[in-house]
């Protein structure tokens, strides 16, 4: 049975399903929270050690302006009615990407980071103006400057990921199966799982299965 620590998300359909459902994209987006709330539970639950959830990418800013400002409200209420829950869960939060918001979701992103620092239950990393492209040039430009050798080594130390393994499995809901520069470096010897569900329909027995089948894989990094 593999090992598991590092599940990663590419959670994708919202804008479908909400069109779908109730003629509107951000109902869709709406809905995704409770999905998200939902896998978090069951991550703790699996005693799974790190979450990672992509919500929103250096290439979403193309969107029309209204979804983005619907997709950053939706994130500030989320977080101002769940991180004292989270915190009590034992759950740190870690944002991954850079924080340039709004004044107001910056400080609140920094607040919730510094308030969750020290648990170690599970840690969900949210991966917000996150662009994997970007993260690796700045990475290899940050070597540089400091006179630090490129090696494979240097590069995972010093990407957002630092500290953190690569993941065991990828899912992406949506029916889509590209990784739309999502942790490119760090995927190279991920379980991939395409899923045609959008996020908002996607449940517990879905992820526990993909959870069950992943266990039973050979992982062969290279070796047979
Ligand atoms: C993913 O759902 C969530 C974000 C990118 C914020 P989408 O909004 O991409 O939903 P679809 O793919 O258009 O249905
Ligand atoms: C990927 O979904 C980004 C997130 C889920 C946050 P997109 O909907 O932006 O991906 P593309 O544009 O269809 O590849
Ligand atoms: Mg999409």
């Amino acid at each position: 049975m593999n090992p598991l620590n590092h599940v990663a998300i590419i959670m994708d359909g919202n804008g479908r399903w909400g069109l779908k459902k109730h003629n509107s994209r951000n109902k869709g987006h709406r809905a995704g929270i409770d999905t998200v709330e939902k896998i978090i539970k069951i991550s703790l639950e699996q005693k799974i050690k790190y979450l990672t959830l992509f919500a929103f990418s250096t290439e979403n800013w193309k969107r029309p302006k209204t979804e983005i400002n619907y997709l950053f409200s939706l994130l500030e209420n989320f977080l101002e009615k769940k991180l004292i829950k989270f915190d009590k869960n034992n759950i740190k939060l870690k944002i991954i990407g850079k924080k340039n918001f709004s004044y107001k979701l910056n400080n609140l992103l920094i607040k919730s980071e510094k308030k969750t620092l020290k648990n170690s239950k599970l840690q969900v990393n949210l991966a917000l103006n996150y662009g994997s492209k970007k993260e690796i040039v700045n990475t290899i430009k940050k070597l540089n400057k400091k006179k630090i050798k490129v090696t494979e080594q240097n590069i995972t130390k010093n990407l957002y990921t630092k500290n953190i393994p690569d993941p065991d499995i990828l899912i992406r809901t949506g029916n889509t199966n590209r990784l739309s520069n999502f942790l490119l470096w760090q995927v190279s010897y991920t379980e991939i799982f395409f899923l045609k569900k959008l996020w908002p329909d996607f449940e517990k027995k879905d992820f526990i299965k993909i959870l069950n089948k992943y266990k039973k894989i050979k992982r062969n990094f290279g070796e047979i």
